[in-house]
């Protein structure tokens, strides 16, 4: 047998991006590849990219670039670009950039052994079409090595929301939830791998609506439900949400399913309802704030992330208060915040944008009131009782990092507990980006 060839994959982006990394890690199995974390071993680099804002974009560009010296250095050497970039922009990449051999949208990643074999013949690869069959049905079962306690599941896939600053539904197609009975057997196979934790991803994921295995539509709480029942795992989150997607069911499973957590990421985007309703929201701040509500009635402790956009196109001083005062009635334990960046092909890309200066003003604003917040969350664990997923050793000797029920990062010094344990911890101390206590 010759010689496995070596894979590197460099990872931008969401969550979603580092699950297609593994799985395309996977579809390359077979064709001699085996991933490395050197990129000047590798055989093949794969740049899984993301198109979500403009320097996400130009990074990849830029990392393009880099790569010529490797690729001077070892003319076999093949580059390939994956993702949202890739889907958004075809063609365009080789002709930028003539080192690039393969070009792949994410929902062909089941087709990457014949485009990979195609530049091995010297040819030039490329395949962003988005093809009726489901691309995780056509990769090869998954290997059975052990896993570390976490795992992301993909369940849905896309989106039909059309807000307007957002290249999601352009990049990742339609909503298309994989089938529930897949993703069962999916999420015994984490678990049986040592895996404690599963996020289920999607980038409209409260949406999902899968065929269950009895025929019937699953909902999100419904696979949530189902999924709680599998001895040994012991915790479930998701991510990305609409909030017009949380229907009843989902709101009680928050406070009727012990192994779903007590966090939730719920992006309103901006507090001011002419900015929601020019960004195509089609949910007022008001209905935001009373949904808030609700969640928190079924499961008061909810640590709430969120995700916001400030200097959208038209974007007022009176409109950007509106948003500081939507996050001083919610309270944010975590969130993250942007600058609007125009995205080609997108509704909001033909309008004005508003000068730069004044979105960063805006930007640092926020920034200081969410982080303001962040902190107070996070300080008000201390002399808590926490239950603490261990996932890797720190950084002193003997210490363990792991997350406790809202994600927040702790550290241990130690002691009777493993990774993948789950233990009970007292917080002592709130640092920089982590909590720190002692084992009970
Ligand atoms: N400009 C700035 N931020 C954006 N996001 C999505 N599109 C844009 C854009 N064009 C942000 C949104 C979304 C998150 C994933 O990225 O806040 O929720
Ligand atoms: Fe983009 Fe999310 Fe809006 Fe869909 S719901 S268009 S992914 S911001």
């Amino acid at each position: 047998m010759s010689d496995p060839k070596k894979l590197f994959i460099k990872t931008y982006g969401c969550q979603m991006n580092v699950y297609d990394s593994e799985r395309m890690a996977e579809a390359l199995g077979p064709s001699g590849y085996v991933t490395t974390d050197a990129p000047e071993d590798a055989d093949m680099i794969l740049l899984n990219t993301c198109h979500i804002r403009e320097k996400a974009a130009e990074k990849v560009y830029s990392e393009l670039g880099r790569l010529k010296r490797l690729k001077d250095a070892n003319p076999a050497l093949k580059i390939g670009v994956a993702g949202c970039v890739a889907q958004a922009e075809g063609e365009e990449i080789m002709r930028r950039q003539p080192l690039v051999d393969l070009v792949v949208g994410p929902q062909s990643y089941h087709r990457l052994p014949a485009l990979e074999a195609r530049t091995r013949e010297g040819s030039k690869a490329l395949d962003t079409e988005f093809p009726q069959e489901d691309k995780f049905d056509h990769l090869p079962a998954r290997p059975a090595p052990a896993r570390g306690p976490t795992a992301f599941l993909t369940v849905q896939e896309g989106c039909d929301k059309f807000c307007a600053f957002c290249v999601v539904p352009y990049t990742r197609g339609a909503e298309v939830s994989r089938p529930a009975a897949r993703l069962m057997a999916e999420a015994r196979d984490l678990v049986a791998r040592g895996v404690r934790e599963i996020t289920l991803l999607g980038q409209n994921v409260n949406a999902y609506h899968g065929e269950g295995p009895d025929g019937a539509d699953w909902s999100l709480a419904r696979l949530i439900r189902e999924m709680a029942d599998i001895d040994g795992l012991a915790r479930i989150r998701f991510t990305t949400s609409h909030p017009n997607d949380m229907d009843d069911d989902l709101i009680a499973a928050h406070g009727d399913c012990d192994k779903l957590m007590p966090y939730l990421h719920l992006p309103v985007q901006s507090g001011s309802d002419r900015i929601l309703k020019a960004m195509n929201r089609k949910h007022t701040a008001e209905s935001y704030v009373r949904l808030v509500e609700r969640i928190r009635a079924a499961r008061p402790d909810l640590l709430l992330s969120g995700d916001f956009i400030v200097g959208f196109p038209g974007e007022t001083e009176a409109d950007f208060r509106d948003t500081l005062a939507l996050v001083e009635a919610v309270g944010y334990g975590q969130a993250y915040s942007f600058k609007y960046s125009a995205r080609p092909g997108t509704p909001a890309a033909e309008r004005a944008e508003l000068p730069e200066d004044e979105k960063s003003d805006r930007l640092a604003r926020l920034q200081a009131l969410l982080n303001r917040q962040a902190r107070a969350a996070q300080d008000a664990m201390v002399g808590r009782e926490l239950r603490v997923l261990f996932e890797k050793p720190g950084r002193l000797e003997g210490q363990l990092v792991g997350k406790s029920e809202y994600l927040h990062a702790v550290h241990v010094p130690g002691g009777e507990v493993r990774i993948g344990d789950i233990a009970r911890v007292r917080i002592v101390n709130s640092e920089a980006h982590s909590l720190s206590g002692a084992l009970v």
